[in-house]
């Protein structure tokens, strides 16, 4: 992948017209910042596993200590992660257009670290922890360790405390799923950034947007099989994509 980039003028366009813009993020838009993708291999001491294996609540029921080591060491790198140029364009486009919606996959809070505010976090936040029994948000410094090595538990209740992300086989919580569906429907320009666009209900916000008359765009070095259905594709890492397509907004 080359630092060349080309965007279509008609999408800066609309950009440049648009009432509210929703952005659509997935792992992708993190990689630049040394956070792994889920479908790319990954790397050291987690290589052998299959993370799509470990975000399972049958996966932590079986084996807590394990979801744990895994969620501690993504904890520590993204703690150490910064947000890349594709995330601090995204937080200077907020800032040039009426409204914009940014609707994220990502747990890893690099949007909000860039300094976009309002982030519907579609997936959760990686750094929360959730009662596995009751459901509740628990302060982690307030958690407990007994029973399992290396698993907090809840200081109401005894269970085992989860990262409070959402697994697969799980519900989108209520508020994220209705806010993110209402804004596609409402805006001019959709932003499809960073995702293999595979994962549903997320998958499907696109296809709210551009049945509602929205110009739709992907941003993705690996078109993914839905480019095909959008108004334009951009072959690029986001990290070079989107400080140009800001680049030629403020020209
Ligand atoms: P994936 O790992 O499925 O896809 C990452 C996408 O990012 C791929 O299409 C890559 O081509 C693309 N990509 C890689 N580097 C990029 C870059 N520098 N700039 C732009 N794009 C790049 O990640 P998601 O689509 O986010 O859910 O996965 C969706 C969900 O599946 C995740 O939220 C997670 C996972 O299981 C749950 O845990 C519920």
């Amino acid at each position: 992948m080359t630092d060349r980039v080309d965007i279509p003028g008609a999408l800066t366009s609309a950009l440049r017209d648009a009432r509210h813009v929703c952005v659509l993020t997935g792992a992708g838009i993190s990689a630049e910042s040394g956070v792994p993708t889920f479908r790319d291999a990954q790397e050291g001491l987690w290589a052998q596993y299959d993370p799509l294996q470990l975000a399972t609540p049958e996966a932590f029921e079986e084996n807590p200590t394990l979801i744990w080591q895994w969620y501690r060491w993504r904890r520590e790198l993204v703690a150490k992660a910064k947000p890349n140029p594709g995330h601090l364009a995204l937080a200077q486009l907020a800032g040039l257009v009426p409204r914009l919606t940014l609707v994220t996959q990502n747990v890893d809070g690099l949007h909000q670290r860039a300094g976009n505010t309002d982030v519907i976090e579609f997936h959760g936040n990686l750094f929360d922890d959730r009662c596995h029994a009751e459901g509740c948000i628990i302060d982690s410094s307030s958690s407990q360790q007994h029973g399992e090595p290396d698993v907090p538990t809840c200081p109401r209740c005894g269970a085992n405390l989860r990262p409070g992300v959402v697994w697969f086989g799980e519900a989108i919580p209520d508020v994220a799923l209705n806010e993110s569906f209402a804004a596609a429907a409402d805006c001019n320009v959709f932003l499809s950034i960073g995702t293999s666009s595979l994962v549903y209900p997320a998958a499907g916000i696109a296809d709210i947007a551009r049945e509602n008359g929205a110009i739709v765009a992907e941003i993705n070095p690996e078109p993914t099989m839905r480019a095909a259905s959008y108004d334009f594709s951009i072959a690029a890492n986001a990290g070079v994509a989107l400080p140009k397509l800001l680049e030629l907004l403020a020209a």
